[in-house]
């Protein structure tokens, strides 16, 4: 595992076999004893679920519901603005709540009659191999906690907020579930640790933080910008490179914060064309080649 891969607070198992979520000192919701228990018992929901059945409920509490309303409330007027349309149609076709937290088993089953796509609870990190490679199977690992309710424009460890409006009204697209399914088959066919690295960061820079021109205007479609109030207000003014999968595959981003370097399409054509064809084809031998070429034209960032 690299050391940008993911922030995400470690998971213990106490003596007497109780599950504890370690929150870092400037955490938030450190100092919240509800906050804190709340997210202990949520992440023992995950540790419990076997795959195949259905997801745990996580009894959500009135606050929490508040948090994902406002979050709500924010993004979907930043979403008319910024938002790709292939992003803004899949919203409409998924109609998730606006008012509560849905249960990823009720996201699961908004899914899986539109693009076959379910959600699984994961308590933490997952490996990277095994969170891409199941998306080949129309799987989606997501965390199941929310945000903290005292910043709800940004967080920096994923939680269900960003999951699901950042990642399950893309996944309600055809054309975007396709994209993440070739990623997943691409993550399983390679077996170095290197190429798997590269495939990470190129879906980083694209079903993460990806912009996409329409209408002479920079619109967002990576999940990552999708999920933030905060971040989707600054990521016009970020440096925006051409797509290029050489410099994605090879550039370091700080998943603490916003991202500074952003990667640009032309057009949803044109990134089913890079990326959708590189995730359809790659193997180990082509990774190394285009690092290698990479790396003569590759201009600093
Ligand atoms: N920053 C995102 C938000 O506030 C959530 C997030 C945390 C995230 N870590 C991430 C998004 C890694 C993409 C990749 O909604
Ligand atoms: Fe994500």
């Amino acid at each position: 595992m690299f050391e940008e891969a993911q922030y995400f607070a470690p998971v213990a198992t106490r003596g007497d076999g109780s599950i504890v979520v370690e929150l870092a000192a400037n955490h938030p919701g450190v100092a919240d004893r509800v906050y804190r228990e709340r997210r202990n018992a949520i992440a023992a929901l995950a540790l419990n679920h076997t795959a195949g059945e259905p997801v745990p409920e996580a009894a959500y509490t009135e606050q929490e519901h508040q948090v994902w309303a406002l979050v709500t409330r924010e993004l979907t007027a930043k979403h008319r603005r910024y938002a790709a349309s292939e992003y803004l149609a899949g919203t409409e076709r998924l109609g998730l709540p606006a008012d509560r937290v849905p249960q990823l088993q009720e996201v699961g089953d908004l899914l899986e009659p539109l693009t076959r796509f379910r959600y699984l609870p994961a308590a933490g990190l997952v490996p990277l191999r095994e969170f891409y490679g199941v998306l080949a199977d129309g799987l989606f690992h997501s965390t199941q906690y929310i945000r903290h309710h005292s910043v709800p424009f940004y967080t920096p460890e994923p939680d269900v907020i960003h999951e699901v409006i950042g990642h399950a009204n893309a996944l309600a697209s055809d054309r975007f579930a396709r994209l993440y399914r070739l990623a997943g088959a691409a993550a399983r066919r390679v077996e170095t640790s290197e190429a798997l690295e590269f495939i990470s960061k190129v879906f980083w820079f694209t079903m993460e933080f990806g912009v996409l021109v329409e209408d002479g205007e920079d619109r967002a479609y990576g999940a990552g910008i999708l999920s933030s109030y905060g971040e989707i207000e600054e990521f016009r003014g970020m440096r925006i490179l051409p797509l290029d999968l050489a410099v994605m595959g090879t550039t370091k981003y700080d998943i603490t914060r916003y991202q500074d370097v952003l990667f640009r399409a032309e057009s949803f054509a044109h990134l089913e064309d890079v990326v959708g064809g590189f995730w359809a084809t790659c193997d180990d031998e082509s990774i190394s080649r285009i690092v290698t070429g990479g790396a003569r034209t590759k201009t600093a960032v």
